[in-house]
């Protein structure tokens, strides 16, 4: 069954397209707000995130609120038929509060007090910093709660993770560990294996999260840190939610970091939204970073299972960041704009609209440049996206519902930082290794769920869930279960080791019986540094039906199999013969586990055979060029495909059946020429 889903809000049907805006920076020149709406209007864009970094225009001294400036700005926005994604400005405090309010500043692991400066620095238990919070968002919400302008309400910006050691959030992190170990402190104690280096807790206050030897501790730190972070949003959100219950509120995510737990956020939000900052041009492709950000996508779409989300930041050229500012080369603005759009984003949102004059940001890629017109490459290509999303409000709440899902978890990237680490070294590359299961799908036009260990599995055909080290509660039974009634699991190497304390399973790994489920006893993980490999061999007439030799990189684990068959066995090092590949028919499902950390080559077979296997359709049913992909998004009557090129020279592809071309209203059919970083969006009667 699918749905279409109502847009972000009612008034706008409509793909929103825009960016950060700070009209702020510009209040000595206001000839230049009227500039900037000319320029909106003629690059498309409809939807301007304002506010973000304001407080000290809208509350310049303590209790003397300025809204002027922004009601003029909100005015010109609906008069010039475009909406505000109105932010809270607790990103960056004002000098006075820090002056005032020194405890609102956070507090080093070594005591001292980080000086005021900077940004997203405040203490997150401050409760003077929450009460101005609440004062202000309350003022705003009071203010433009009937504004036809108001869309969104985007609360401060890039929460993250920050540490603050301040004695209120000691505090607190003491009382949360109180609750999660039940008042038990010898559980604690136990969850930490303490005895070890004589760190056993004798009092809920001996406890501190500045014990980097004690990793169940440095997991829970960040647990609480995410625990914390959302208790701060939704206290912001209070006078919001009060005041314009229609309006959604959001923030912006960085599903790049490792800093907070984005599945445990996005329950607190009414839309997800993420800043992507792809390195394109960078390597000597442009697969990975496709793969990569395609991923990440497809994550925040399947946060609200299937929601349509807010592409709230990206580049028209370069950010301020990266080692070389190499700047978009024509086409790929288009190409990763609609990329967006292609996973399931109902936007099309920049950092930033205009150049400032002065400070960090002031070279970094905005629509409207220092020279100040609609004559620069940038401009033109963010006029030529505004375009393009004006003709997509078909594709407007639209969705799609993978049989596939990818499992990534947050606590499982702690953990990996934390323990697994210790044991192989640099060569626990998580993110490459989801990454390396996903490309196969993504090359083949096959849609991916990116859900983590609380995600429902009964919704998908096949689960794959690559480096796993860490088991969170209640995951490895739904995970048994879900393979007894019939679903197909892959899992990698050095999975199933720890519990969520980070505590290694007794009685050998996978732990948590999913030794039984897969039918193999993993005994020992070899490293390999970058110059090595190891041969890993396909058994003659193996039930994937692949032959030939294949290489791992990395990390091969030297495993048993117990009720396993056999598909492939290393064929070198010391445990050469044994197993490499193994699958077991499990209940009505089957289990296989990779030992190795296999390559591209190997993993594009292995996942093509299965996906026939389960009957899992491709979006297309005509084979896909290399670094081409295809993804769908569907109102159950109308298919609309996403082509995309991300080779740097023109590629053919065979069509399957006959398209309209959505942005030109063409028919398509036969074959296609793709130019370099071309991107097609095709409609089609929906598939049954
Ligand atoms: C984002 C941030 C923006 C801006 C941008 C620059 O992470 O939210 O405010 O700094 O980076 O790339």
């Amino acid at each position: 069954m699918t749905t279409r889903y109502p847009p972000i809000h009612p008034k706008c049907p409509h793909m929103l397209h825009g960016g950060d805006y700070n009209p702020d920076q510009w209040i000595r020149t206001p000839e230049v707000w009227d500039e900037d709406m000319r320029l909106m209007k003629l690059s498309g864009c409809n939807a301007m995130s304002i506010g973000i970094f304001s407080w000290s225009s809208l509350e310049p001294q303590e209790g003397q609120f300025e809204f002027g400036w922004l009601d003029t700005i909100m005015d010109k926005l609906a008069a010039h038929n475009a909406y505000a994604v109105l932010a809270t400005p607790s990103g960056s405090k004002p000098a006075w509060m820090s002056r005032t309010y020194p405890e609102i500043r956070r507090v080093n692991a070594d005591g001292s007090r980080q000086p005021h400066g900077g940004r997203h620095n405040h203490c997150r238990s401050s409760p003077v910093y929450r009460q101005k919070c609440q004062t202000i968002n309350r003022k705003l919400a009071e203010r433009y709660k009937d504004h036809p302008a108001l869309l969104v309400w985007h609360v401060s910006n890039e929460y993250n993770g920050g540490d603050c050691h301040c004695e209120l959030c000691i505090k607190w992190f003491q009382e949360w560990l109180r609750d999660r170990y039940q008042h038990d402190l010898d559980r604690l104690n136990h969850a930490y294996w303490s005895s070890f280096w004589s760190h056993a807790f004798p009092t809920w206050e001996d406890i501190l999260p500045t014990d980097k030897g004690i990793h169940g501790l440095m997991i829970d730190w960040d647990r609480f840190k995410t625990h914390q972070t959302i208790d701060f949003f939704n206290q912001e959100a209070v006078p919001l939610r009060e005041l314009t219950p229609g309006v959604p509120v959001t923030t912006n995510f960085m599903n790049g970091t490792t800093t907070l737990d984005y599945w445990a956020f996005a329950r607190a939000v009414d839309v997800v939204t993420w800043d992507s900052y792809p390195n394109w041009h960078e390597h000597a492709d442009e697969l990975g970073e496709a793969v990569a950000t395609a991923r990440m996508h497809d994550q925040c779409r399947t946060m609200k299972a299937g929601k349509p989300w807010m592409l709230m930041e990206s580049v028209p050229s370069i950010p301020t960041r990266g080692r070389v500012k190499k700047r978009k080369e024509p086409g790929m603005h288009m190409l990763s704009s609609l990329q967006a759009v292609a996973h399931g984003s109902d936007t099309v949102q920049y950092f930033q609209w205009r150049k400032s004059r002065g400070c960090m940001e002031k070279f970094h890629g905005a629509v409207v440049d220092h020279e100040g017109t609609e004559k620069t490459r940038e401009f033109k290509e963010v006029a030529e996206v505004g375009q393009a999303l004006a003709k997509l409000d078909a594709v407007v709440g639209t969705s799609v519902q993978p049989s596939v899902a990818l499992v990534q978890d947050w606590e499982n990237e702690w953990a990996i930082r934390e323990g697994a680490r210790v044991y192989l070294g640099e060569n626990t590359k998580y993110r490459q290794d989801c990454d390396s299961h996903y490309r196969p799908f993504w090359s083949m036009g096959v849609p991916v769920d990116v859900i983590d260990q609380t995600g429902d599995l009964d919704r998908y055909k096949l689960v794959t869930l690559p480096l796993s080290y860490m088991l969170r509660d209640g995951f490895a039974d739904r995970l048994r279960a879900f393979v007894e009634r019939g679903g197909t699991a892959v899992m990698t190497y050095w999975s199933a080791v720890v519990d969520e304390s980070d505590l290694c399973f007794l009685g050998g790994v996978p732990g948590r019986g999913l030794r039984e489920v897969f039918g193999v006893w993993e005994e020992e993980s070899q490293s390999y540094y970058p110059h090595e490999s190891v041969k890993v061999a396909m058994s003659k007439g193996n039930a994937l039906g692949i032959s030939g030799e294949f290489k791992a990189v990395d990390t091969c684990s030297v495993i048993h199999a117990e009720g396993s068959k056999v598909l492939a066995t290393y064929g070198d090092q010391y445990f050469a013969g044994s197993p490499a590949v193994t699958v077991k028919t499990f209940g009505k499902g089957k289990a296989y586990y990779l030992a190795a950390r296999m390559g591209q080559d190997f993993l594009t077979l292995f996942y093509k055979k299965l996906i026939g296997d389960l009957s899992i359709k491709p979006v297309m049913s005509t084979e896909l060029p290399k670094g081409v992909t295809a993804q769908l998004r569907t109102d159950g009557k109308t298919d609309y495909l996403f082509l995309q090129n991300y080779n740097r020279q023109p590629v053919e592809v065979a069509l399957d059946t006959d398209y309209t071309d959505v942005l030109s209203g063409k028919a398509l059919r036969g074959k296609l020429t793709l130019e370099h970083y071309a991107v097609r969006v095709m409609s089609r009667p929906t598939r049954k």
